[in-house]
């Protein structure tokens, strides 16, 4: 997988993919980065990227020249890409989506700065618009980057164990039951005591209806399937 961010803070994202599970990823071949910075494209002598918001409103929006030129030029360059915007204006993005999003060879992800993007942007370049929740934030550079940290690890070998995949929140459309770690007492803590005798069948029950409940509490308008 190959991600591209665009971006006019390209040092905001750099940092998170020189270390751990995301740095060897890269080290092993199985991911690359690389980064372009819209103020580059500018034809303004100012190095301008952002102009006021026409018909009045708030702020400043990232203007269309530079854009139009970055994602051209990214376009030009590159065969099978799907570009994904981020803003706070769209669908919610979900862990089916990193899983369906794991399966593709080229991901550009343009992240918004100052009051957002000029709409004209997104409706000629955006394959797909994701907001990462009912929230804004200074920038779209988290945003993206938390998508490519969910994206990744649903790609083949990224992750150690497969099998951790398996049975964590989301999957089945529950929050995962609790889990413990050795030492089974700490501090006169214990852990639930079925854990610990080694009855799978007793274990993945119990760990299913913890899910149900944990699901239940924290999202009770969550459909259960
Ligand atoms: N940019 C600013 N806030 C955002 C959000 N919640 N999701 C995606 N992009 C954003």
């Amino acid at each position: 997988m190959k991600f591209s961010f665009v971006t006019l803070f390209p040092s905001l994202i750099e940092f998170y993919f020189n270390d751990s599970i995301l740095a060897r990823a890269k080290d092993k071949g199985i991911l690359s980065c690389e980064f372009y910075n819209p103020r580059i494209y500018t034809n303004n002598k100012h190095q301008k990227v952002d102009a006021p918001v026409v018909g009045g409103g708030a702020g400043m929006l990232m203007t269309v020249q530079p854009l139009f030129a970055c994602l051209d030029d990214i376009k030009k360059n590159n065969e099978d890409i799907h570009i994904i915007f981020a803003t706070p204006v769209a669908k919610d993005f979900k862990q089916n989506d990193a899983k369906r999003l794991a399966k593709k060879k080229h991901i550009v992800f343009v992240s918004g700065r100052y009051e957002g993007i000029d709409e004209r942007v997104i409706e000629k370049y955006a394959d797909e618009v994701f907001s990462i929740g009912e929230y804004v934030l200074t920038g779209g550079e988290l945003p993206s980057l938390v998508m490519a940290d969910a994206i990744s690890r649903n790609i083949d070998e990224v992750l150690g164990n497969a099998s951790s995949l398996e049975l964590e929140s989301y999957e089945n459309n529950l929050l995962e039951a609790p889990s413990f770690a050795k030492p089974e007492n700490f501090d006169n803590l214990s852990i639930i005591k079925e854990f610990s005798k080694g009855n799978h069948s007793k274990i993945s029950d119990l760990k299913f209806q913890m899910s149900l409940y944990k699901t239940k509490y924290y999202k009770p308008n969550k459909e259960i399937r």
